[in-house]
């Protein structure tokens, strides 16, 4: 089959693999119709991600068809139409019981890798490293999905692909980013970053009743379609973020504060986004925590912070200081996708938002290669992209 594959940073090719077969009685296989790229793969094709190697299937925002099922799969037919979570969860331990499908602690082979690393490990991801299970992606024609008794749910008959496919992933992050905030009548979220999971964090703070959304971006057509889902924009590069949402808040700051940016943040943002560059660029450092700073000091007395945007390693020069001091509160996860899909599917079905919104290009796996970089250069107002095998 032809799937994207990884070959170091920058080089993502579209290469012929083997098909993928059943090989547990918990697994099925997809004939995908369509995925996506996501911020997160960004991490991959910039090398920032430990542990990849060469031809890696990437991809984890994946939706299609049941063409095989192994005999332990009873919920689902070959045939049906499928949205598959990034999570691979199991469904049956301590975690997946409470709902924490992103801590599942048995879908990780490589555990002991993760361990190492972050003291526990969480549960496997598609297309996302060794560390993290070391699964083939869903950016191919076909994906192996396990545990798929557990992750995969049915799509309703007359719900486009388009519709469907955010559910994934970056629909359920945006949600479970402005949930974390616990919303109350009259508040003010502010959001870093208008790439797809803000868009989507913009959208759930006004599902979940805030009365302004301040958006913070650089690029323009993200900050259009920020101001097109309700929000309030400031350029990070053309003014001061904490003294403008400090004049939008009686001084006070936002209730709560979501960094939908993560470990990439721009680089030239201010002078400790090119410390942040230069430290990593010379392994003094693993992440670039500029707007996770920022999130804090723009955040209310007792307000939230709440973290979608991936971090890997170990931050420096967090004001832990204003945190403590100011009794803030921090929410962050990898998504739990299985606790939101379910609801957040109903909310498509009775329209209260169509997810398609935010795709603004729509290419072949051939043109993936040139479509990962679109979308990481941000050239030709590329937002969002999805696949059609
Ligand atoms: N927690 C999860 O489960 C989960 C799921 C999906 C994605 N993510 C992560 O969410 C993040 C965003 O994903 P995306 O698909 O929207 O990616 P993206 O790269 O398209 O969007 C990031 C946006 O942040 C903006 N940005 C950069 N520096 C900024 C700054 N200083 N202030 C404000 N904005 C800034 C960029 O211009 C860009 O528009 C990534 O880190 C991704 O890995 C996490
Ligand atoms: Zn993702
Ligand atoms: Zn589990």
């Amino acid at each position: 089959m032809k799937a994207l594959t990884w070959h170091g940073k920058g080089d993502i090719r579209c290469d012929t693999v083997p098909d993928p077969g059943i090989e547990h009685t918990r697994d099925a296989i997809i004939r995908v119709t369509a995925c996506a790229i996501c911020g997160s793969d960004l991490h991959l094709f910039n090398g920032v991600i430990p542990t990849m190697e060469k031809g890696d299937v990437v991809g984890h925002e994946t939706m299609g068809e049941v063409v095989e099922l192994g005999s332990g799969v009873s919920n689902l037919k070959v045939g049906d139409r499928v949205v598959v979570p990034f999570t691979i969860s199991c469904g049956e331990c301590f975690f997946c019981k409470r709902g924490f499908f992103s801590g599942c602690e048995r879908s990780n082979p490589n555990a002991q890798m993760a361990e190492k690393a972050w003291g526990h490990s969480p549960a496997g991801l598609f297309g996302y490293s060794h560390m993290l299970g070391g699964y083939a992606g869903g950016q191919a024609e076909y994906l192996r999905v396990p545990f798929a008794d557990v992750g995969p749910v049915k799509v309703p008959e007359g719900m486009p692909d388009e519709q469907a496919l955010f559910l994934s992933d970056i629909f359920p992050t945006g949600y479970m980013a402005a949930e974390n905030c616990d919303i109350q009548p009259g508040d003010t979220i502010a959001i870093w970053g208008c790439g797809p999971v803000g868009q989507f964090a913009i959208r759930s703070a006004f599902l979940l009743g805030a009365e302004r959304v301040i958006a913070i971006d650089t690029v323009p057509e993200r900050l259009a379609m920020a101001r097109a889902g309700g929000a309030e924009t400031l350029d990070f590069r053309e003014e001061d973020i904490y003294d403008a949402i400090q004049s939008r808040t009686q001084g006070r700051g936002a209730d709560a504060c979501i960094d939908a940016v993560g470990t990439e943040a721009d680089a030239f943002a201010s002078f400790d986004s090119l410390i942040d560059r230069a430290k990593v660029a010379t392994y003094l450092g693993t992440d670039r925590p500029h707007v996770l700073r920022q999130a804090i000091h723009c955040c209310r007395n007792f307000g939230t912070v709440s973290i979608v945007g991936v971090y890997g390693g170990l931050l420096d020069k967090i004001p832990m200081g204003s945190a403590v001091n100011r009794g803030l509160t921090f929410r962050m996860a990898q998504t739990p996708v299985q606790r939101y899909l379910p609801r957040l599917m109903e909310c498509i079905e009775r329209g209260d938002i169509d997810p398609s919104f935010v795709i603004t290009h729509r290419a072949t796996l051939e043109e993936g290669p040139e479509f990962y970089k679109k979308f990481r250069d941000k050239t030709d107002g590329c937002i969002k992209v999805v696949l059609k095998p």
